[in-house]
């Protein structure tokens, strides 16, 4: 009796430590524990044996039972383990992976190019501001030290709109985003780091010069800030932008009436293989305006001159995406046309 326990036990263990699943480990208990089984049974046959060997018997069905019922116990842990590490196999998710979203829908380059300067110039720590498309006079040109007599202000093509003049002078759509500058320094105290982008109007209509565009702006007010912070500036921007660390900048005499010195900022490329390279060679690319404030400007933002200085620049969006995404004409970015997008456009995952 006690070695067909001891059999029954070796072939149990064996049994449940060869088991793989749950439901089958339960099927083996009811078998071997269950109303009808065979440990059951043994111990229905308790009864016809004499004292002595009940005490016996008993002793070793218990026992037993015990060790059945432990390598059970620990057999379901193993099982389950076993369960939760292939699930989370089969539901492993690399989130290193690149996403690839099959979408109709794409990103204008504009909006991409948008989010890159936005990103980079907070990374300075710049702050957004922002600034209407319909402007008057006086902020378009008069706090940006045009007066009214100003030759420049001929130079801007401005589209004036039919709407009586009030204490600002006549409604327009702003020809620049310089105008954000007063807004912002009439805002904030100084010291002051701005950017804003946005669009703005002049009637012009060829290759390269469209009716509408974009700009970005940026503005440091601050002690101690100059035409070598800003050059430093300039070209930080820019090799964040184009993904170049060695690009060149160079600065070319210029005037604008907002700033004094001013200067336009150009980047060196060559052409190899009949592709734009950046950084490389020492043809130059004209970029973007730029200066130190005038002090006109900063009085009229409420700014004392004598303690602080502006150093300001302004660059074309739509001149950074071509150059950055080659991409040709200037009129395309406005048309609304399917084919130019699914050239041009990027997928939304790629913001
Ligand atoms: N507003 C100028 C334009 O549209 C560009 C510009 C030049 C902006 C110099 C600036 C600056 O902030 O300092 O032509």
């Amino acid at each position: 009796m006690l070695t067909d326990l001891d059999k029954l036990l070796g072939s149990c263990l064996l049994e449940i430590e060869q088991c793989k699943s749950l439901k089958k480990i339960e099927e083996i208990r009811t078998a071997i524990l269950g109303r009808n089984g065979k440990l059951t049974e043994k111990m229905r046959t308790l009864k016809n044996l004499s004292d002595e060997d009940k005490r016996v018997v008993g002793a070793k069905i218990n026992e037993v039972k015990a060790n059945i019922i432990e390598k059970l116990n620990s057999q379901i842990a193993k099982i389950e383990i076993k369960e939760l590490e292939e699930k989370i196999k089969e539901e492993f998710l690399d989130i290193t992976m690149p996403v690839s979203v099959k979408s109709s829908g794409f990103i204008h380059p504009i909006t991409k190019v948008f989010a890159e300067i936005a990103s980079i110039l907070s990374g300075y720590g710049f702050k957004f501001e922002d600034g209407p498309d319909i402007e008057s006079e006086h902020f378009n040109f008069d706090v940006l030290n045009m007066p009214s007599h100003h030759p420049a202000r001929t130079m801007h093509d401005t589209f004036y709109l039919n709407a009586p003049a009030d204490d600002y002078g006549c409604k327009l759509l702003r020809t620049h985003t310089s105008p954000v500058e007063n807004r912002a320094m009439l805002k904030n105290k100084p010291p002051l780091r701005i950017f804003t982008i946005g669009r703005v109007f002049r009637s012009d209509y060829d290759a390269t010069h469209t009716p509408m565009f974009n700009q970005v702006e940026m503005l440091v007010v601050d002690k101690d800030v100059g035409f070598a912070q800003l050059k430093w500036l300039i070209g930080d921007i820019l090799k964040k932008f184009f993904e170049v660390e060695n690009l060149k900048v160079r600065f070319r005499p210029s005037f604008f009436p907002f700033t004094e010195p001013s200067a336009e900022a150009d980047i060196n490329y060559s052409i190899i293989n009949g592709k734009m390279k950046f950084g490389v060679g020492d043809k130059w690319l004209e970029i973007g305006g730029c200066g130190v404030s005038h002090p006109n400007v900063l009085k009229d933002g409420g700014i004392d001159p004598n303690k602080y200085q502006g150093i300001a620049f302004g660059l074309g969006i739509e001149r950074l995406a071509s150059l950055k995404y080659g991409i040709p004409d200037l009129r395309g970015y406005f048309e609304s046309d399917e084919r130019w997008r699914e050239t041009f456009g990027f997928s939304p995952a790629e913001l």
